[in-house]
């Protein structure tokens, strides 16, 4: 079966609560433009572009950016050759296929041995392949890291992986789907949001920062390092490269970042995705904005309606979270 958007661990994603938050939207806002301005997985876009004539997605690390392309870009596309590079893909003998970065580096971490060495033969056929239009590069591309995460010795993100177990061979490679849309305006950018927000209008704009110090470019360091394939150097336990793309939204600047971003924005109504999880025992779950920073920030902006629900979110550690709610913020700008 295709992959579709959703079938990737992702944490914080909006999967289980996007029907939720797109009735909240529905019911609260007016207008003809989207824009998802800290999309991670894309889903809240997906589950909003029937009801938008122009849509903006929009994250700044580059694995998630080809995710987008590759779902969203409307451009051609040969699906019979994207399926015949599919099965030699996984065709050829492991015998015939040597060391490489991807096994150097991650075999027997994150992968088996054997699936690091065809993860990174099929990352490398994917780059010299000069047959391959940008769109049919980025599906391969963003088809090798959904296949590649569901053979991930990982908890979900690659902080660390599982140790002192047995990584069996589990790899293969399926493709993704791409989404069909007829007339739409669909903006993709890799942008820090507040660069973003300074230069864009758009109707409603949905905001769902990171809530804690975990930065998300650490967390999926390995689909970044797949995906830009400049094979740097790697460092410390869990093979990280140097940082980049460090979130001001997981630093104590958090708040101030935010006021920042809600100032610029040209837009009718602003939603935020928060949760209360600042009271967590562990100190890096804690939320880096309190809920009333968000709400009297907020209202400089207009009138604030704020929605809850309680919820259990992707929590890859052993961090207990009692009484988590997510929550949603809905201004209407000038109003
Ligand atoms: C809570 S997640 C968003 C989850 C998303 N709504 C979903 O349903 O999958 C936050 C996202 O913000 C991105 N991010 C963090 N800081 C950013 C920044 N300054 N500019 C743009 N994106 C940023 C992260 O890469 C991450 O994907």
């Amino acid at each position: 079966m295709p992959y579709q958007i959703w079938n990737r661990r992702y944490t914080g994603s909006k999967y289980k609560l996007s029907s939720w938050i797109s009735d909240l939207i529905q019911d609260n806002c007016v207008g003809n433009s989207f824009c998802d301005m800290f999309a991670g997985t894309a889903i809240m876009s997906k589950k909003m572009i029937d009801n938008f004539d122009e849509i903006y997605i929009n994250d700044f690390l580059y694995s998630n950016e080809v995710i987008y392309k590759a779902f969203f870009e409307q451009s051609n596309y040969n699906s019979t050759k994207l399926e015949i590079l599919k099965n030699n893909f996984m065709k050829v003998p492991l015998s015939q296929i040597s060391e490489n970065y991807v096994s150097e580096n991650f075999g027997d971490k994150f992968f088996s041995s054997n699936d690091a060495r065809r993860i990174g033969y099929i990352r490398e056929q994917i780059e010299c392949n000069d047959d391959l239009n940008e769109k049919e590069k980025n599906i391969l591309l963003a088809s090798l890291l959904y296949s590649l995460d569901k053979a991930a010795n990982t908890v979900g993100h690659y902080d660390a992986y599982i140790k002192g177990k047995q990584i069996n061979d589990t790899f293969t490679f399926e493709l993704i789907e791409p989404y069909v849309f007829k007339n739409k305006k669909i903006h993709i950018s890799r942008l820090d949001a507040n660069v973003l927000a300074k230069s864009i209008k758009c109707d409603i704009v949905y905001i769902d920062p990171p809530y804690n110090s975990r930065q998300y470019s650490r967390f999926y360091h390995v689909l970044e390092n797949i995906t830009k394939w400049e094979k740097p150097e790697l460092f410390g336990t869990a093979c990280k490269p140097k940082a980049e793309n460090m979130s001001e939204y997981c630093r104590s600047s958090a708040t101030r970042t935010f006021e920042e971003l809600i100032s610029s924005l040209k837009c009718k109504y602003i939603v935020v995705s928060y949760n209360n999880t600042y009271n967590s025992k562990s100190s890096s779950s804690r939320n880096k904005i309190s809920l009333a920073d968000i709400k009297c920030i907020l209202e400089n902006k207009g009138t604030v309606s704020v929605f809850e629900k309680e919820h259990q979110y992707f929590n890859a550690g052993k961090t207990e979270l009692p009484n988590h709610k997510e929550l949603v913020f809905i201004t209407k700008v000038g109003g």
